[in-house]
């Protein structure tokens, strides 16, 4: 059977780190607040110029390195972020460009945290279609530059950087085995940055009411988010005719470590089975799946023919799982 495997893995993030202390100089937060609710102590913050083109651009060269290919053997490159350099173009031209990738057509996604997911789905279905071979899937982000530094029931939460995998088709019983993508509009209001695009143009009204910077009912969010990625994961599972207990490796959207104890639980995965980094990165949106399974890759969490389930949840609402035989 034709399928899509994972041949590399890369990620990046800017070296600036901002502990949950630091938070407290500036909003009305505690240290202990950050940690018992979210599980973050620290994330990693862009500065010197540096945006979401850099960081996926190291994270692709990574990922492309240990994938032993040249940038030109690239077929397609799907950028998932919420937080371009800029409207247009897209940064997987930039990235394109930076990496001499010629031969590869290029564009962004957008679905909110569950960006990465979404495109690795679009990538997986254009080389089962056998239209595509080599397929690069970044995740990467800069939510720093739409992050309210006034706003502590946000600004705590977010960090930026990149993670990528190389897909290429192959033969046989290992890569992903499906995917499972949701989505329900009628929650758009509980998560978005609803100035600077069409509807509410950069003004100085817009700007003077911080319109540009990124809104959550945060509470309402996780209620939604731990629900639906109960059902996504069993869903994904029973499709594939797999319990939980087939399970080697949860690597979730890092969000917020009570929604990913809880489908854990669901699941009955004990804590080794679980991958968590939200301590060191916070929520990177799009980037956190690919930075999560670089990292436990590159620590050899994840062995040849695990089955490793991802899972993730974010603006749209959108939100989805897919399983990897690794
Ligand atoms: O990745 C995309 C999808 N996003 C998510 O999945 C995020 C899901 N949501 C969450 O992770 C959690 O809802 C948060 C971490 C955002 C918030 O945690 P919570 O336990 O849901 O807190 P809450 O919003 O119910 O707020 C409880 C209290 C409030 O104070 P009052 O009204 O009870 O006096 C907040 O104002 O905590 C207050 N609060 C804070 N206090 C100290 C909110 N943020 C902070 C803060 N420091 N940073």
């Amino acid at each position: 059977m034709l399928r899509s495997r994972i041949i590399g893995t890369g990620s990046s993030v800017p070296a600036k780190v901002l502990c949950n202390k630091d938070f407290e100089s500036f909003v009305d937060t505690t240290d202990e607040w950050i940690i018992t609710r979210t599980g973050i102590r620290e994330r990693h913050i862009a500065e010197n110029g540096d945006c979401t083109s850099t960081f996926s651009y190291r994270a692709a060269l990574s990922a492309l390195e240990m994938a032993g290919i040249a940038a030109d053997a690239l077929d397609l490159i799907i950028v998932g972020t919420i937080s371009p350099d800029m409207p247009m173009p897209s940064v997987a031209c930039f990235v394109q460009h930076m990496l001499k990738a010629n031969r590869a057509a290029a564009f962004d996604l957008s679905a909110g945290c569950t960006g990465f997911l979404y495109a690795m789905s679009v990538a997986d279905a254009f080389i089962r279609s056998g239209m595509y071979k080599k397929i690069l899937v970044i995740g990467a982000e800069t939510l720093s530059k739409f992050t309210d530094y006034q706003d502590r029931t946000t600004c705590v939460l977010f960090g930026d950087g990149a993670g990528a995998v190389v897909l290429a088709a192959e033969q046989g019983d290992r890569g992903i085995l499906s995917t499972s993508l949701y989505a329900d509009g009628a929650y758009a209001d509980l998560l978005l940055i609803p100035g600077g695009g069409s509807l509410s143009p950069v003004s100085q009204e817009s700007m003077e009411n911080r319109q540009h910077y990124i809104k959550m009912d945060g509470n309402k969010v996780f209620k939604v988010a731990v629900k639906s990625l109960e059902e996504a994961a069993l869903a994904a599972l029973a499709q594939n005719n797999l319990t939980g207990k087939d399970i080697d490796l949860l690597v979730s959207h890092q969000a917020n470590v009570r929604i990913i104890d809880a489908i854990a639980k669901r699941l009955k995965l004990p804590p080794e089975k679980v991958f968590m980094n939200i301590e060191r990165y916070g929520n990177t949106s799009a980037a956190s799946i690919p930075i999560a399974l670089d990292e436990a890759n590159r620590q050899h969490r994840i062995k040849k023919n695990d089955l490793i389930l991802l899972d993730a949840f974010g603006a749209g609402l959108t939100w989805g799982s897919a399983l990897i035989r690794w």
